[in-house]
Order: structure tokens, then C-alpha cells, then sequence
């Protein structure tokens, strides 16, 4: 029988158990570590996921005693740091977006993945999706003027004291939910448009009611971005739908087509003038595609599947620090 690829995780939350859904059943994969700093969250994912996974709160103790082909960092923005560790032990890893909130130690990561040569995933599933590397192939002829998106959800009215919602609202701990969020959105314009060079954003605050008294995070936001290409984005995120209207929207506007994407799940309707619309629906089981990708890739020892590495992860994280730094400051940023 092949040898199996021994995965540990670092965090065990909510989008843990998405990526430990799929890999729990992968016939290539053996689950064997199980890290968070809350113990209740590892004894949780092993009884429902590995049972012969072992169990760490630290993570150095976890790389040190376990040995790992690969591992997941599934941590709220503000918890990053352990990335250095799967570089000591030069372990491939993968990372939920977005990689950090700290620009310096997102930096220092990149740089010595870099220079140790690692493979890395940054998880920006919709990378794989058909429908954006459809749009992508045909922006390469005729390339994007201007893109309109983001997200729009309703106030976080209920959040609680565990779990994603209690980190969430709090903007020293998510970044807000533009850089949490909508950096789905900053990274497919990217991905479609390539670097970012310019960032101007403007937030609103104090109109959302009922919330808890952690929240900080802006109401709304909308920025303004400028593309080395010369192509521009407004962007937006804003948790205030609680009358309707909300959802998840990008249009890619090129000279001679439209791309409407719309949907968590990013279905997109391609308008040419004179003819049908084309539609490709989006994918449901995006997080097993991306996953299969990094699983394969550390298998053949061959990242040429792998769609957006770290540092990758690394630039659209400087888009969205960005934004949050406009806000601050009320002026234009410009992203080196
Ligand atoms: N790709 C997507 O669509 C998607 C969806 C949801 C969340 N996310 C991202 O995944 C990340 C985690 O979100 P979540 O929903 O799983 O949050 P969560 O709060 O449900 O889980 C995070 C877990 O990390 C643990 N943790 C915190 N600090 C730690 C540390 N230093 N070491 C080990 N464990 C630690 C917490 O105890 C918790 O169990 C966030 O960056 C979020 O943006 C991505």
C-alpha cells in the first residue's frame, strides 16, 4: 500500500473541522496531530476525525514529538507565529487566509519559507474554482478595467464568547472584515489582475445596534484599488443587511466581456455583447479540491498545482493592512 501523508493541524476550530471533513476520509491521508491552545477543541476533532491522532495545546511540543509531512494553520488572524516552526522542522504547511495580521511577521515568514525553499498553500479556495480560472485565462487577452465587490452580511448581533464570532467583531484580533473577509475578494482581483499598487479606503462607524461590547470593527467600508496594470477595484465589506440585500458580488468589467460573480460559492454569468450568456456554476466542495491539491503536491514533491502560496497569502494581506492604514490615516497607501 502507498505510504500514507502524515497531516498535523495548528487550530482546531470551525474551518479545521472543513479541511478535516474532506482529509478524513482522503485515501491518501493519515491525520496524526491535533494542536489549539484550548485542549477541549484537539479531544473534540480526534474523537470525531482520528482517533489515533495525538493531542497538543503547543505547537513546538506537537512538531517535536510527532513527525509531519504536512501541516494546516487554521488560527484566528491575531494567533499566528507557529508558521516558523513548520520552517525549523521544514515541514510543508498550509494557511487559512488571511495568513496574519502583523505585516512584520508575515514578512519574516515569507522570508524564510523563501530562502528554505518550503512548500506552502495559502487557502484562498476560490483559486481553484473553474469559473475564476476560466475569467483568468480570458483576461490574459483582454484584460480587466474595472472590478465592483465584496461582502455584505448582517450585523453580528449575536456573537458570542467562543468560536469565530467572539475574535471576529474585535479589530485588534480579525483586522476587521475587510482584511478577515473580503480578502476572498482582494485575493481573487489579484489572482485575475496581478499586483496591487495603490489603496485608498474610507470605513463607517458607531450605526450598528445590538451588538456586543467588544465590537470594533467598522460598520461598513468601501476602498478604492489601483492595479500595476493600470486597471482599478472598488471594494467593499459591511455587516448591516439585517433588512436583506446582503451577499457575496464581483464584476469584472473587460473590453469585450462582463464576468458577473455571485454566491459564497462564486457562480459566474459571462456576458458577451450578442450572444447567450456563458454560466459555470461554483464548485460546492472547493475546500476538498484545494486540499487534494496540497495533499498531491506534497506527494509528488511538485507545487505546480498548489494556486496561491504564501507568499501570495503575504501580498493580499499587504492590500487589505493597507486599507486598514488609509482608514486611519485618510489618505492614499501605496503597497511595496
Ligand atoms: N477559507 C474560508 O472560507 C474560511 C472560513 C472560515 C474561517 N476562515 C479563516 O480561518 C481562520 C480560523 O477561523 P475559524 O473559523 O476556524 O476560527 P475558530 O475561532 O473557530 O477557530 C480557531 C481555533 O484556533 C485556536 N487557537 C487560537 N490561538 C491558537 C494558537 N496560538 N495555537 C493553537 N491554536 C490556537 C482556537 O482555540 C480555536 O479553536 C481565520 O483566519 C479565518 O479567517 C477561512
Amino acid at each position: 500500500m502507498a505510504k500514507k501523508v502524515k497531516i498535523g493541524f495548528v487550530g482546531c476550530g470551525g474551518i479545521a473541522e472543513a479541511h478535516l471533513q474532506g482529509l478524513s476520509t482522503h485515501p491518501d491521508v493519515s491525520l496524526v496531530a491535533f494542536c489549539d491552545v484550548n485542549e477541549k477543541r484537539t479531544k473534540i476533532v480526534q474523537e470525531k476525525y482520528s482517533k489515533e491522532a495525538e493531542t497538543f495545546t503547543d505547537a513546538e511540543t506537537m512538531f517535536r514529538n510527532v513527525e509531519l509531512d504536512g501541516v494546516y494553520f487554521c488560527l484566528p488572524p491575531f494567533a499566528h507565529g507557529a508558521e516558523l516552526l513548520a520552517v525549523k522542522y521544514g515541514v510543508p504547511f498550509a494557511v487559512e487566509k488571511p495568513v496574519n495580521l502583523y505585516e512584520d511577521q508575515a514578512r519574516e515568514i515569507a522570508q524564510a519559507v523563501d530562502e528554505k525553499g518550503l512548500m506552502t498553500s495559502a487557502l484562498y479556495m476560490n483559486r481553484y474554482r473553474k469559473g475564476i480560472q476560466t475569467v483568468r485565462e480570458m483576461l490574459k487577452q483582454d484584460p480587466a478595467i474595472f472590478m465592483l465587490g465584496g461582502w455584505i452580511g448582517g450585523s453580528p448581533r449575536g456573537a458570542g464568547d467562543s468560536g469565530i464570532m467572539s475574535w471576529w467583531i474585535q479589530k485588534d484580533k480579525s483586522g476587521g472584515q475587510f482584511h478577515e473577509q473580503v480578502t476572498h475578494t482582494v485575493d481573487i482581483t489579484c489572482f485575475l489582475c496581478g499586483d496591487v499598487i495603490e489603496v485608498h479606503a474610507y470605513g463607517a462607524k458607531g450605526f450598528n445596534k445590538g451588538v456586543p461590547p467588544t465590537y470594533s470593527i467598522e460598520d461598513a467600508t468601501v476602498v478604492n484599488l489601483k492595479f500595476a496594470s493600470g486597471a482599478i477595484a472598488n471594494l467593499w465589506a459591511s455587516a448591516s443587511s439585517n433588512g436583506g440585500g446582503g451577499g457575496v458580488t464581483l464584476n469584472v468589467y473587460a473590453n469585450d466581456f462582463t464576468a458577473l460573480f455571485s454566491g459564497w460559492e462564486h457562480s459566474v454569468k459571462i456576458l458577451r455583447a450578442g450572444q447567450n450568456p456563458e454560466e459555470i456554476p461554483g464548485e460546492g466542495n472547493i475546500f476538498s479540491i484545494e486540499d487534494d491539491a496540497f495533499i498531491q503536491a506534497i506527494k509528488s514533491k511538485d507545487p505546480s498545482k498548489i494556486m496561491a502560496t504564501y507568499r501570495d497569502g503575504f501580498k493580499t494581506m499587504q492590500v487589505t493592512l493597507a486599507a486598514n492604514k488609509s482608514m486611519e490615516i485618510g489618505a492614499p497607501v501605496s503597497v511595496q
